[in-house]
Parts: C-alpha cells; sequence; structure tokens
C-alpha cells in the first residue's frame, strides 16, 4: 500500500504517465517545483497561519486564508471545471482527481499551512467541486446547517412502515447492517460494527474560492460561527450517557417524520441546535442572519473544524458559486490505512471505512488500536489533533481555570 502522508517537501506520488482524464492542462508532466510555482504568486499567503488567524479559527471555528493560491491557479481551475462541467452535462457538483484541482491544495500553501496547524496527514486523492447555481428567490427555503458524517437523506421507507415493523424513528436502523450507506451522501449508517459510532468525522474542512464570494448572497459556503464547542460539548454528553455518538444516540433521533408518511434522516439534533450561541450576521442583501456567509474572493480559502456547523446557502445571483473542498485528517500514527486508496482522501467523510461504505482490513491493527475509539475521543475534543493550536487550546484551558 502506497503511504502518502504529507511531511516536509513530500507530495502524493504518481507513476508519471500523463492521464488527461485527470490531468487536462498536463500539469503532471511539469517538474514538481514549476508546477508548484503555478500555484503561487507574490500575493501568496505565508506557509502558517498568523498569530491572528489562530485566534480566530479557534474562537469561530474557521478562518479565512487570504490568497492561498495564486490568481494562475484559480484560472487554470476554472478552464478544468469548464470542460469537466463539458464533460458531465448537468452534475455541476462532482468529485474530482483532476491535477488542477486536487493540487489547489497539494502544490500550494495551503498543505504546509495545515502541516503547521494540525500536522502530518494524508494528500487528497479527490477534491470536491461544489457549484451553487442561481439565482434562486430571497424567500428561497434555507438548509439547516449540518456537521458532516451521517447517514442522510428520503428513506424509501414510509414512517408507518416503520412502526409497524416495531422500531421508532429516534433508534431506526440499530439492528440494521452497518455497511448501509445514506440515500444521499453516502455516509454509512453505522461506523462501526458494533454500533457505537453513527457519524464520521475529519480534522479539518477546506476549500478553495474560485470566484468572487465578496458579497453575502452568492451562494457561499455558511456556518453557525462558533457553534463548533456546544457540537463538541454534544457530543461528550452523548458518550457521558452510554453513547451511541451521533445521530440515533442519546438525544439525536435518526429519523423526522416528512410529510405523506416519508421520514428522512440526517438533520441535527434539537438539543445541540438550541445550544448554538447567537451570533448573528446583519446584511441587508443577507436574509438569514442567523448563519454567517464566509465571504471570500478568488484564491482563498477557508478552514473549518469538521465540528463546524455549516451549509451551502442559496445563491441569489446569477453567477454560480464555484469552491473546491478537501477534508483533512491528521494522520493517525497506528492507523494502518494513511495513503490506502479505497479510503478516497480528500473526499470521504468517513475515513476509517473505504470509501464504498465496506469495512477496511482490521487484520492489520495492532491489539491497542481501535479507529472508531480514537475517533469517539477526538469528537470529544476536537482541538486534539491541532498541533499547532495547542498554545491557544491550553491558554483558553488556563484562563478557565483562573
Ligand atoms: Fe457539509
Amino acid at each position: 500500500m502506497a503511504k502518502v502522508v504529507s511531511h516536509g517537501n513530500a507530495v502524493s506520488k504518481h507513476d508519471g504517465k500523463t492521464d488527461r482524464r485527470r490531468d487536462i492542462l498536463g500539469l503532471k508532466e511539469l517538474p514538481q517545483p514549476e508546477r508548484k510555482a503555478l500555484f503561487r504568486d507574490a500575493q501568496t499567503h505565508a506557509p502558517v497561519l498568523s498569530e491572528a488567524e489562530k485566534q480566530l479559527l479557534f474562537r469561530d471555528g474557521y478562518v479565512v486564508i487570504k490568497n492561498v493560491v495564486s490568481r494562475q491557479a484559480v484560472e487554470n481551475a476554472l478552464l478544468v471545471c469548464d470542460q469537466l462541467s463539458t464533460q458531465n452535462p448537468g452534475q455541476p457538483g462532482i468529485g474530482t482527481q483532476d491535477a488542477a484541482l486536487v493540487g489547489l491544495y497539494n502544490d500550494s500553501v495551503f498543505t504546509e499551512i495545515i502541516e503547521e496547524a494540525i500536522g502530518p496527514h494524508t494528500l487528497p486523492v479527490v477534491g470536491f467541486l461544489a457549484v451553487g447555481m442561481g439565482p434562486l428567490p430571497p424567500d428561497a427555503p434555507m438548509p439547516q446547517c449540518h456537521v458532516d458524517g451521517s447517514y442522510a437523506g428520503l428513506l424509501h421507507l414510509k414512517h408507518s412502515e416503520i412502526i409497524n415493523s416495531g422500531q421508532d424513528l429516534h433508534t431506526w436502523g440499530t439492528r440494521d447492517d452497518p455497511r448501509m450507506l445514506g440515500p444521499s451522501g453516502g455516509a454509512p449508517l453505522w461506523q462501526d460494527q458494533h454500533s457505537r459510532l453513527s457519524i464520521g468525522s475529519f480534522t479539518a474542512f477546506c476549500g478553495v474560492c474560485l470566484n468572487d464570494q465578496m458579497q453575502p448572497g452568492k451562494g457561499q459556503f455558511s456556518v453557525h460561527r462558533g457553534a463548533h464547542n456546544a457540537v463538541e460539548s454534544f457530543f461528550r454528553m452523548q458518550r457521558d450517557l452510554g453513547g451511541p455518538l451521533g445521530p440515533g444516540g442519546p438525544m439525536w433521533p435518526r429519523l423526522r417524520a416528512g410529510q405523506n408518511d416519508t421520514v428522512t434522516a440526517g438533520a441535527m439534533a434539537d438539543a445541540m441546535v438550541e445550544s448554538y450561541p447567537s451570533q448573528p450576521f446583519d446584511h441587508p442583501d443577507w436574509p438569514w442572519p442567523e448563519v454567517t456567509p464566509v465571504l471570500m474572493d478568488a484564491g482563498d480559502g477557508v478552514i473549518a473544524l469538521h465540528s463546524c456547523p455549516h451549509m451551502a446557502s442559496p445563491n441569489l445571483s446569477d453567477d454560480p458559486r464555484m469552491n473546491i473542498y478537501y477534508r483533512i485528517r491528521r494522520a493517525r500514527g497506528q492507523n494502518p490505512h494513511e495513503g490506502n486508496r479505497k479510503v478516497g482522501w480528500g473526499a470521504s467523510d468517513h475515513p476509517d471505512r473505504a470509501m464504498n461504505g465496506e469495512f477496511l482490513d482490521d487484520s492489520e491493527y495492532g491489539d491497542d488500536w481501535d479507529p472508531f475509539a480514537h475517533s469517539i475521543d477526538c469528537l470529544c475534543d476536537h482541538w486534539q489533533e491541532w498541533d499547532g493550536m495547542q498554545h491557544i487550546v491550553q491558554a483558553a484551558k488556563a484562563s478557565a481555570r483562573l
């Protein structure tokens, strides 16, 4: 198995052959220094977060990185997006392995920023292109902020069928196959074989903005600012009550009843949402003050914690919102599947399972390695894997003890 853990100047290995399906512009043919230079220019952000940016990340659960990639990198990415949308009509949001898109993380200072902030990590092999089409009317329904990683979507089962089978909406699925994937988003019903954990997780949600999103209402990636601490507290409460963690666990019903005997999975727990702090964003062009639009220009980046509730807001403009995202998890020393391509590193929100939902080979796990128990630990202590944030975390703990 190829290990592609980023450390120092290491980057994803490739076989040296050009694959135009994944390298439309031929970037992989360039020597590494020349390729990396394409993603940087005179305005590019430093390869580490400033102290002020780290303080914002700690307080808000996310931070914007100005100019994380060069203008040239944005133009190249837009060219590739254009070709991909021609090849995949009707699928504006697609996973992609193209070098011009994965390179926005792997070949830019983004890798170095995250390596300093969290530590070594498996580089993404795929990014996720998210296009928000508009214009939608200002009274368009606002989706609820969510935390990534849980089985979601409209079920094929009817509410009455579930009740008649003797199950209930809160604990539905407890006896079902943990390999079952959600109707949308592809997250497994349970992360582990023993139904202790129903939500996948990672360390940092990283995005690169490909067009002007400085004006509220352009379909921005949006967050419930500062709610990451409430999410962490909720997971601790679930653990303290004996679990499981995630939907189906304490205070978090797995399913919600809809109209016409339907049921859906994936809603956040009311008790969690009610504990979010009020951080209104007031702007005349922003109809949803309870959430904050992340204002970025082309070439800017964003880092958000896994526990930061977020959404794609409705796009009120006629300019498609274009971002590309990578889900990054700090390398876990005892994990034999760091770099295993089955995981779908970069796109997957359940990296202790294969991207297709299969269980990974556990024969290489040492006697003391339980990946799911470790993920539970991290959900309940979300700064645990942020090496470069520890001085701020420890200072906050010390000040809380005063
Ligand atoms: Fe999400």
